[in-house]
């Protein structure tokens, strides 16, 4: 039968969910489509003898330091990047692309900054990069914006596409902690970049705004075409005062067509309480996309946390099992399930 095998390059914490997601999914992927996933390798940084065994008692397949010995085993379709940040993860990703295998990746550091070099050269190879993981966690949207909206003109997508900052501003405001109590305690429960530059100076926010761009109107800005301002400078008395004249400060993200030009911005901004923004409070994301065709959508979501990141990576996984199903003569053939947990109401 049909085999699509993968190797994960980190088994972090969304590294690992992953794992955990396509070993339980595996034989309903495999029902619905007659293909078999199987992870075969993990790529992980020099590895003790000691971790080896403790890790090998968890993963069913193969730990290996060596990216060589990934690239040069045909059998391997897909590599799953979850290493984060760019070096070595973009390198890791065009040796990929040349070695003719698909990639799936949830970085937004890479897509935002290099899309322009990568989406051309996985065409030349004949293999896709999926990277619905790269953009407000689990929400939906960089797949929805290839799709859905691709037919649609899309005049704004304006969004709190940051956790960590909103988390920030929340807790702040709400329950009057400074902004390194708040900041701390986002580190804590995770959701933070290991470093938090990016977090509170906007830069993860543009990322993401930039990659917006380039779904919605075919462009590769640059960060200097991104006016970024972050929230390093805002104070409790701010949120105070806003709040009294019926405002939240809020770090929005925004991509916006103006005739033939794009404006692209990060900054803290006064949104009306009686807004479906203001609403989005602690490190919930949200995007609201506003288009021709279909008027204002609004998404929100979780934007980080391994299950909901994971669950994304796993979307451009099940894309690629189509792709191979595709190939198979029988495609329509009826599946039937044994196990369905459902009843149903009309019985
Ligand atoms: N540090 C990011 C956030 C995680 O706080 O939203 C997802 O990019």
């Amino acid at each position: 039968g049909k085999k699509l095998r993968i190797a994960m390059l980190g088994l972090g914490s969304v590294g690992s969910k992953v794992v955990e997601l396509v070993t339980k999914n595996s034989e309903y992927l495999y029902q619905r489509t007659g293909v078999q996933v199987e992870i075969v390798y993990g790529l992980v940084r020099s590895i003790l003898e000691e971790d080896k065994k403790k890790l090998a008692k968890n993963y069913q397949f193969q730990l290996t330091d060596s990216y060589d010995d990934i690239l040069s085993d045909d059998s391997i379709d897909v590599v799953v990047e979850l290493i984060g940040r760019v070096s070595p993860a973009k390198e890791y990703i065009v040796r990929a692309l040349k070695a003719k295998k698909h990639v799936v990746t949830a970085n937004k550091d890479v897509m935002a900054q290099y899309a322009h070099e990568l989406l051309p050269l996985a065409n030349q190879h004949g293999v896709t990069i999926g990277y619905e993981a790269s953009v407000a966690g689990g929400i939906p949207i960089v797949n929805p914006l290839k799709t859905q909206f691709s037919l649609d003109t899309i005049t704004s997508i304006r969004g709190i596409l940051n956790g960590t900052t909103n988390f920030i501003l929340t807790k702040m405001l709400n329950e009057s902690l400074s902004y390194e109590e708040a900041l701390t305690l986002a580190q804590e429960l995770g959701f933070a970049e290991s470093d938090p530059t990016n977090d509170v100076e906007g830069i993860d926010a543009a990322y993401k705004v930039m990659i917006l761009a380039q779904l919605a109107y075919h462009v590769y800005p640059k960060m200097e075409d991104v006016q970024i301002d972050g929230i390093t400078a805002i104070h409790p008395a701010q949120l105070a005062v806003a709040k009294q004249f019926g405002y939240k400060i809020k770090l929005l993200g925004e991509v916006k067509a103006i005739g033939n030009e794009l404006s692209l911005r990060v900054a803290p901004a006064l949104v009306s309480d009686q807004t479906s923004l203001a609403l989005i409070d602690n490190e919930t994301n949200a995007l609201q996309v506003n288009s021709t065709q279909i008027g204002q959508s609004f998404l929100s979501g979780p934007g980080a946390g391994a299950a909901p990141t994971a669950t994304s990576v796993l979307a451009d996984i099940q894309a690629l099992i189509e792709k191979k199903e595709l190939g198979t003569s029988n495609q329509f053939a009826p599946v039937f399930f044994e196990n369905l947990e459902f009843t149903f109401l009309a019985e």
